[in-house]
């Protein structure tokens, strides 16, 4: 990423490794929605609270003094919530004992992971657009990083998915690779692997030795196709990293209550690095996760099916007011093509659209190295209520006048 707007040229005290990343895209583009007035279809956080169960369950741990560390792995019944979760939805069996810790976010596992694995110089690949905290990351372990480009497919319902070349991947492999950092589903594209292409992922971990780390925040959110955990793909549950979040699934973004689940060895690796990051995280809402895990199928059908209806809304909107739109298989952000409007430079185009019709998004290039893959891209999010998402497609209609 290298939308370094916040950063003042020569600054002295950014190290050389870390200048390029300045202020996160998300802040930036949240700022000039408050600053202007604009809608903000930039950054994904709902803006409406998850279930008030879950609210009232962290209400009562403060109440009752759930205030000091919790332990360091997390609440044991969290661990247990969480590992009962994976058995329920994949089959998959963790020990609440030695495989599951609770961590500050999907961010800190993540960034605890590659801290814990890389040495200097090792190679960390990974598909971009990538999530942006995985650039920052990665340099801050003195990795490298190796990025696969994910191609958008024909615009439309039905168009298809996003697609790699499979030969980019194998050809990304070299002697120093640790890791394959794969998002799935997938931000900012919609992405969901498909379990061919989980099975190329995983026939190169095991054939040159990696590490997988899954970022699966996104888990419940799949429109078309199935979310495959790569843990489930033989060969690859100890070898993998798996990690998710509550933040996504419940809409309580802001508790930063994520989790990793792991085989011993490798959770102990991202633990130890883990506790001098933070040490330990948010004590009332681990308790309140508990109580959010325990919600039942009702819930997860619920909230599936609500963004479901957003996703059209606003994917039709879209495309009512001119814009080529690659409808996503998951999560809650929708990519579109700004070309027709006459430009394509996303950037450009994002920072001025608070102006031209009082919406913000986000252009999709600070997510690539490869800039010209994605310069004429920009992505919305639909995690937002009807009336606001009606109020940006009126106003996006605009744009063509
Ligand atoms: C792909 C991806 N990974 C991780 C995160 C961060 O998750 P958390 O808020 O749990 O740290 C996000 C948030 O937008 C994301 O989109």
């Amino acid at each position: 990423m290298r939308y370094a707007a916040a950063v003042h040229p020569g600054d002295p005290y950014i190290k050389a490794s870390l200048r390029a990343f300045g202020e996160t895209i998300f802040a930036e583009m949240s700022a000039l929605a408050v600053r202007t007035g604009a809608i903000n279809l930039g950054q994904g956080f709902p803006d409406t609270d998850g279930p008030s169960e879950v609210a009232e369950a962290a209400i009562n741990a403060i109440r009752n003094g759930h205030n000091q560390y919790p332990p360091g792995p997390g609440i044991l019944p969290l661990r247990q919530a969480v590992a009962q979760h994976q058995l329920d939805f994949y089959n998959l069996v963790y020990d609440p004992g030695t495989e599951v810790l609770i961590t500050a976010g999907a961010t800190e596992a993540i960034a605890a992971s590659l801290l814990a694995l890389c040495e200097p110089g090792d190679e960390v690949i990974t598909f971009e657009p990538y999530y942006d905290s995985y650039a920052a990351t990665i340099a801050m372990a003195q990795a490298k990083r190796r990025v696969i480009t994910l191609r958008p497919p024909a615009p439309g319902n039905g168009g298809g998915d996003y697609t790699f070349d499979p030969q980019d991947l194998r050809n990304a492999v070299g002697p120093r690779t640790k890791a394959i950092l794969l998002n799935s589903p997938h931000n900012p594209t919609g992405k969901v692997f498909t379990n061919e292409e989980l099975q190329l992922v995983a026939d190169l971990c095991i054939e040159h030795d990696l590490i997988a780390v899954t970022d699966e925040v996104y888990e419940h959110l799949v429109f078309s196709g199935t979310h495959i955990p790569l843990a489930t793909l033989d060969g690859m549950r100890e070898r993998t990293i798996v990690i998710s979040s509550a933040g996504k699934t419940f809409s309580f973004t802001g508790w930063k209550i994520g989790w990793i689940c792991a085989p011993p060895a490798l959770l102990n690796a991202a633990r130890t690095a883990k506790q001098f990051l933070t040490y330990v995280n948010g004590a009332p809402f681990q308790h309140a996760i508990v109580t959010a895990l325990g919600l039942g199928p009702d819930y997860y059908r619920g909230f599936h099916d609500d963004m479901a209806a957003k996703r059209t809304l606003l994917c039709t909107g879209l495309e009512e007011a001119g814009f080529p739109t690659f409808w996503p298989a998951g999560t809650y952000f929708v990519t579109t093509d700004i070309r027709p409007f006459g430009t394509n430079d996303g950037k450009a185009f994002c920072l001025g659209l608070p102006e031209a019709c009082g919406v913000v998004a986000v252009p999709n290039v600070v997510f690539y190295d490869n800039e010209e893959a994605g310069s004429h891209l920009i992505r919305f999010t639909f995690c937002k209520q009807d009336h606001v998402l009606n109020g940006a497609i009126e106003r996006l209609k605009t744009l063509r006048q």
